[in-house]
């Protein structure tokens, strides 16, 4: 009887299965995204396979379909109901989704911790029908500090879905301390390189205590970074070649700079408690002071200032091709000119007359121009405007002039990336 019902019970899942895609993840998040918080998960257009949680003793992992979305908000649910507790249930997972680039994204959790299974989810009896506040049960707005990764598999060593480090970060430190949460372990005599082309912990760091060292090589590339207030919060990606119990693929490093001293906690993952600041953090994170600071250096990759070269270029562009245009009207309206001239000649010659070889090729050179001719020709106001134009032509050529001038200076910077000063 037990086992009919748990057949019974399995078949609806199957169903339920099968109707429950309601909704498809964004396009570009196809394939394999590495999250801070989950490692690898494979995406096909409404399906998560293998999110890794640990639902009971025997399933450590489950598939989720894209259950119900509302703007970026997705509400993903197990494809199927797993016994826990005695009960079969469902489980469901509320994302708010943001796109940074094209192979890097951003998510929140909008489902709080559930106790018993320690993770983010909402196990719910399976066949209960819940709605989307059901499980986007987190308080909004979410904390800006708890977001996560979510970048595409690879695109780490293109340096696509690199981000370069935030000023905090973009220092060389000689005096490292590194404590535990609670200050009770204390490790020294380590040094930090913000201005190499990756973050790097040296001298001791590894030989410190595994409570305190969340990666081998202590090698780093910033993944994402956001300012709130005066801490700055920066996911980053651990260079070692694999992660296994006390190291972390990902973390999230809080950080404030205090003079020339920067103050900083780091947590595994993401930084999963919004009250996580340069100096507190909650276990198993860790603290950082640095002192002897004996260089800063900034590099020009940031987001704001990337996008602002990408502003002087368009702005570019739109002036060249600006330029390129009153140019092409101007000369349509000197070759007209002649063509009226020539027009007058012709009508006074015979309709008949013979075109030579040299002539054909001059009609082919300006074949372009010909067909657009009569609709010139009889438009008074265009030739018109065009000498009202004529005041404003100076004033584009200095412009190009101009954004030629910004082009060095720009990849003047770029050389100077990871210059030091
Ligand atoms: C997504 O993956 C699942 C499982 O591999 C498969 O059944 C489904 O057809 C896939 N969807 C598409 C659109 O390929
Ligand atoms: C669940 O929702 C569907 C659609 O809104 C409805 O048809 C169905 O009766 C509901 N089932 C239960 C058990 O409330
Ligand atoms: C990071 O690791 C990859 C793969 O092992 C390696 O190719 C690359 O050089 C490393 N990058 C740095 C900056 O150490
Ligand atoms: C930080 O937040 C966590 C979870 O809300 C709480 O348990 C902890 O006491 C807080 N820590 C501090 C220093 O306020």
């Amino acid at each position: 009887m037990d086992i009919n019902i748990f057949l019974s019970l399995l078949t609806t899942t199957v169903l339920i299965r099968k109707i429950g895609a309601a909704c498809t993840f964004p396009d570009e998040l196809r394939g394999t995204w590495v999250s801070s918080h989950k490692g690898a998960l494979s995406f096909n257009d409404s399906l998560i396979t293998e999110y890794p949680i640990q639902m009971s003793a025997v399933v450590s992992a489950l598939d989720f379909n894209c259950h119900e979305s509302s703007g970026r908000t997705y509400l993903i649910k197990s494809t199927t109901a797993v016994i826990a507790f005695g009960q079969l249930i469902d489980a469901y997972i509320c994302l708010d989704l943001y796109r940074v680039s094209a192979t890097k994204y951003k998510y929140f959790i909008g489902t709080t911790v559930d106790s018993s299974i320690n993770d983010y989810v909402k196990g719910v009896m399976t066949q209960t029908n819940i709605s989307m506040s059901d499980a986007c049960n987190r308080a909004t707005p979410y904390a800006a500090n708890t977001f996560i990764t979510l970048v595409k598999d690879g695109e780490i060593y293109t340096g696509s879905a690199q981000a370069s480090c935030p000023s905090d970060l973009s220092a060389v430190y000689s005096t490292v301390v590194i404590k535990n949460s609670d200050d009770t372990t204390t490790c020294s005599g380590n040094s930090y390189d913000g201005c190499s082309q990756k973050l790097s912990f040296k001298s001791t760091y590894q030989a410190c205590a595994t409570s305190l060292v969340f990666s081998g090589s202590g090698d780093f590339y910033c993944l994402h970074s956001e300012t709130i207030g005066d801490v700055t919060y920066t996911i980053v990606w651990n260079n070692d070649t694999t992660v296994s119990g006390t190291t972390y693929r990902s973390t999230c490093l809080a950080t404030q700079t205090s003079g020339s001293v920067l103050y900083a906690t780091e947590y595994p993952e993401f930084c999963r408690y919004s009250n996580q600041t340069g100096s507190s953090v909650m276990s198993p994170g860790i603290k950082y002071t640095m002192s002897s600071q004996s260089q800063t250096c900034v590099i020009n990759k940031t987001g704001g200032q990337s996008g602002f070269y990408y502003f002087l270029i368009v702005l570019g562009i739109l002036l060249v091709a600006g330029a390129v245009f009153l140019g092409v009207v101007l000369y349509m309206k000197y070759k007209n000119k002649i063509r009226m001239m020539e027009l007058d000649v012709y009508t006074k010659e015979s309709k008949s007359r013979p075109t030579t070889s040299k002539e054909e090729d001059q009609s082919k050179k300006t074949s372009d121009l010909t067909p657009k001719l009569p609709p010139i020709f009889p438009n008074k106001p265009l030739i018109q405007s065009n000498e009202t134009e004529n005041p404003e032509t100076p004033e584009p050529e200095p412009k190009p002039a101009n954004v030629e001038r910004i082009y060095p200076e720009d990849e003047g910077q770029a050389t100077a990336e990871n210059h030091c000063h």
